[in-house]
């Protein structure tokens, strides 16, 4: 499948099989690099002013001259789409230091290295919608600057693939006895009917994440960004994952007890539909909730 894409690399469309970057690439060496993931939906991108800016300040905290303006970052969206005539996908843009003989300390003068690839799809599975997901929980034991986005994710990975293997979605990261985000997803818990989440310290400060808090405010729900206890989780009446992989997700299960009645719950419920409406508000394009 990969042979019949055509992705950007550093100012060019290309066929996959010819998109090389150089064997010491400072992203391939060291993780030096930062990325975004931007789902679009109906051909429009979601949120990309949102991206952009959260890439902006991946790039400033690395000290890593960004080669690309906002407008460029969506040309690149879509022509990506309009090349590989995509609609519903997923659009992954990475940013690398640039290629030179390895040593820790950054040399001067890099040519950053941007790639881009649109893949179809992106809208998680309609049973994970309808019935939930499970999820285990995992020391998080990730560098002190998780709010920059880099691809240096070994510790995430990690966590993730344990969770595959507990035949769970996804693994929810426990620092100082708080729960804090998932390996690709941030943590949303309802608590005597306030909505929780993580205040941004220290996690990724994810866009679907925003685009919760803003749903859930309009709505007139009760929420705070405080930490959560991982006690918590056993009187918590839902549990929600968002992500611009998972959108809006019940979790049902955490390390193999049901979270309330074990089912999807009404705040779940609300929010994804009122993420769904803004989708489409910007979009354009008609989404089905799903449920
Ligand atoms: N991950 N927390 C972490 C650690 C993440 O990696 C992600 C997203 C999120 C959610 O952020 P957003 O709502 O902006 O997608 C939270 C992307 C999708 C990935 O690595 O593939």
């Amino acid at each position: 499948m990969s042979d019949q894409l055509t992705v950007y690399l550093n100012g060019r469309y290309v066929p996959y099989s010819q998109a090389l970057i150089p064997v010491e690439d400072r992203a391939f060496l060291f993780a030096d690099g930062i990325y975004e993931v931007v789902r679009c939906y109906g051909g429009r991108p979601f949120h990309l002013d949102r991206h952009y800016e959260r890439l902006c300040r991946s790039a400033r905290a690395l000290e890593l001259p960004l080669p690309l303006d906002e407008a460029a970052f969506a040309g690149i969206v879509a022509e990506l789409l309009e090349r590989n005539n995509l609609q519903e996908a997923t659009v992954y843009l990475q940013v690398t230091r640039g290629a030179a003989p390895r040593r820790h300390q950054i040399p001067q003068g890099l040519e950053p290295n941007v790639v881009a690839i649109a893949r179809p799809g992106g809208t998680p599975p309609a049973e994970a919608v309808r019935r939930g997901v499970k999820a285990i929980t995992v020391p998080d034991n990730r560098w002190g600057l998780c709010w920059v986005k880099t691809t240096g994710l070994l510790p995430n990975v990690l966590a993730k693939q344990r969770a595959a293997r507990a035949g769970a979605y996804e693994a929810l990261f426990v620092r100082d006895g708080l729960l804090t985000e998932g390996t690709s997803s941030n943590v949303f818990v309802v608590r005597e009917g306030v909505l929780y989440t993580h205040p941004l310290a220290n996690i990724l400060p994810g866009v679907t994440r925003m685009v919760v808090l803003e749903v859930a405010r309009e709505a007139g729900m009760p929420v705070r960004e405080q930490a959560i206890p991982v006690q918590w989780l056993e009187g918590a009446s839902e549990v929600i994952l968002s992500g611009t992989n998972s959108e809006v997700l019940a979790v049902v299960e955490v390390d193999g007890r049901p979270v309330g009645d074990g089912r999807p719950g009404p705040v779940f419920a609300r929010l994804r539909e009122g993420y769904l409406a803004r989708v489409a508000a910007e979009t354009g394009a008609a989404v089905d909730v799903g449920a």
